[in-house]
Parts: C-alpha cells; structure tokens; sequence
C-alpha cells in the first residue's frame, strides 16, 4: 500500500479516555494531523468479552483505513491488550498499529524497575498481557496485577482531585500485592487525570507510569523509519464519536484539556 506523510494518523479508544493519548501526541507532533474515533456506544470496553472488544476494533481500524490514515494508534489498554495481536494479522501489509502496551513496558525495562503493579480494566486485567511480556522481557521482572474497574466511569463523572476518588483510589491501592513495588503503571487511558492523587498516596516513592509520556515517542520513531513524518499539518484534527451527547462532548474536554467538537458517525449502520 502506498502511504505519504501528509496522510492523517488515526487514533481510537472505547470513549474518551483515549483522549489523553491524542493530545500528548498532538503537543508533542504539532505537524500531524490526527483523527480520532471514540466508540462511545459501546463503551465501557473494560467489561466487554476480547472477542467484541476484537470485533469493535476491527470496524473501527476499518473506518480509519478509509478516513487515509497512514497509521492507527489503539489509545486504549482493553483493546491493545485483547485485540492488538488480532489486527496486526488482519491487516497485515494495509495499517500499521501502534498500541499502549509495547511503549510502556520499554520504558520500565529501561529504567530497570524490579517490581511492577499494574493498574487497569477487568479487560486488561483478564489478558494479563504485561505479565506476559514482562515474561517473556524480562523474566526477573515481578508483576502485580490489580483491576481497578470503577476508576475509569468515576473520573467520567468528573470524581478525581477530591474526597470520593481519593477514597477509591486508597481503597483499590491499599492491596496487599501493591505494598512492596517499586513503578506502578496506570494502565488505562483514563488514569493520567488521577496521576497526582496516585503518587499522593504512595507518598512520592513509588514512580508513577503512564503511556501518554512514551507513546508519542514510540510513534515519531515508527514514522520516521518509513519516512512517512509530516513537516506540515494538513489540516484540521477530527474527533468521532459513534453515539454524541452534549455530555460527552463535556467529558472530552476533561481528557484534552480544551473544548473539542465531537461529531457522531454512524459505523456501526443507521436503523
Ligand atoms: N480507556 C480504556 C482503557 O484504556 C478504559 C475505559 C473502558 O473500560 O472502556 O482500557
């Protein structure tokens, strides 16, 4: 397939958590332009089986194939986990795929953590795909796998930086397998907004990793190997949502840090 570096680069989670990913990358590769798909009729994918989680993405990867991206970014841990591998074979030599995972676990092994938590959906949690890698990495490595399922719909609500959160965020953390770990990933593109109250409570000792601070790297490199980076942004980014309310288009400005417009698109077929 032919691919120029004007062509767009297209990004997807299960809502708007993905969000967070898009705007490192757009702060970081101002050159770019991206076009963002959240999957908000279905959402939340942390409850969801891998096999929908695969069929979801597989559309969607499909409906930014035809939006011209030259690249696909999986902005979401519960189908980088579940559905990467999937697409990868399915589209093989049409769409490169850059997911969540891959980033950060370079990143630990770099910094040579020892004992890992991770913090995640039931989805991400179910795949145990970082200790699988880990495994395979770097076998030394202990993980510790948590689920932390009411994180994601409670930073939704706008519940973070204040007593409720600060209650379930001790409660999820105050684990037992969470005690003696020296990184703790937030393995959930909700989490970042919750980052501050995290490293709170493990009082500055624990370092805090998330994939918005890798992924953008991850990907400039990629681009550069095939020659495909822009040097001039070609128009305008886009955000696409599968089922709009005024009320996610609120949300979405807690996970970009600005007012976006979100315009819905209907790729799973009108009644
Ligand atoms: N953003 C998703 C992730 O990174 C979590 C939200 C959901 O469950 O859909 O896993």
């Amino acid at each position: 397939m032919n691919r120029s570096n004007q062509q767009p680069i297209g990004i997807f989670d299960s809502g708007i958590g993905g969000l967070t990913v898009a705007k490192a990358l757009q702060k970081n590769m101002p050159e770019e332009r991206f076009i963002y798909f959240g999957d908000t009729i279905h959402l939340p994918y942390g409850d969801k089986s891998a096999d929908a989680i695969r069929y979801y993405s597989i559309k969607i990867s499909k409906f930014l194939k035809e939006q011209n991206c030259k690249l696909i970014i999986i902005a979401c841990n519960s189908a980088s986990s579940t559905a990467y591998e999937m697409l990868v074979e399915f589209f093989e030599g049409e769409v490169i795929f850059v997911n969540v995972v891959d980033p950060l676990i370079k990143e630990v092994i770099r910094r040579g953590y020892q004992r890992v938590g991770v913090i995640a959906t039931k989805a991400t949690i179910n795949s145990s795909i970082y200790s699988k890698k880990f495994k395979v990495h770097n076998p030394e490595i202990q993980v510790f796998e948590v689920a932390t399922p009411l994180l994601a719909p409670m930073i939704e609500e706008g519940f973070y930086n204040g007593n409720i959160s600060r209650k379930i965020i001790e409660s999820y953390l105050s684990n037992a397998d969470l005690e003696d770990i020296d990184a703790l990933l937030l393995a959930c593109t909700h989490y970042p907004l919750i980052k501050n109250e995290i490293n709170d409570f493990f009082k500055g000792k624990v370092a805090i990793m998330d994939s918005i601070d890798v992924v953008h790297q991850e990907v400039d490199q990629l681009l550069m190997d095939k020659n495909l980076k822009s040097y001039r942004k070609s128009g305008e980014d886009l955000f696409f949502v599968s089922d709009y309310t005024t009320s996610f288009e609120n949300t979405a400005r807690i996970f970009y840090g600005e007012d976006i417009k979100l315009s819905a698109i209907h790729i799973w077929g009108n009644i």
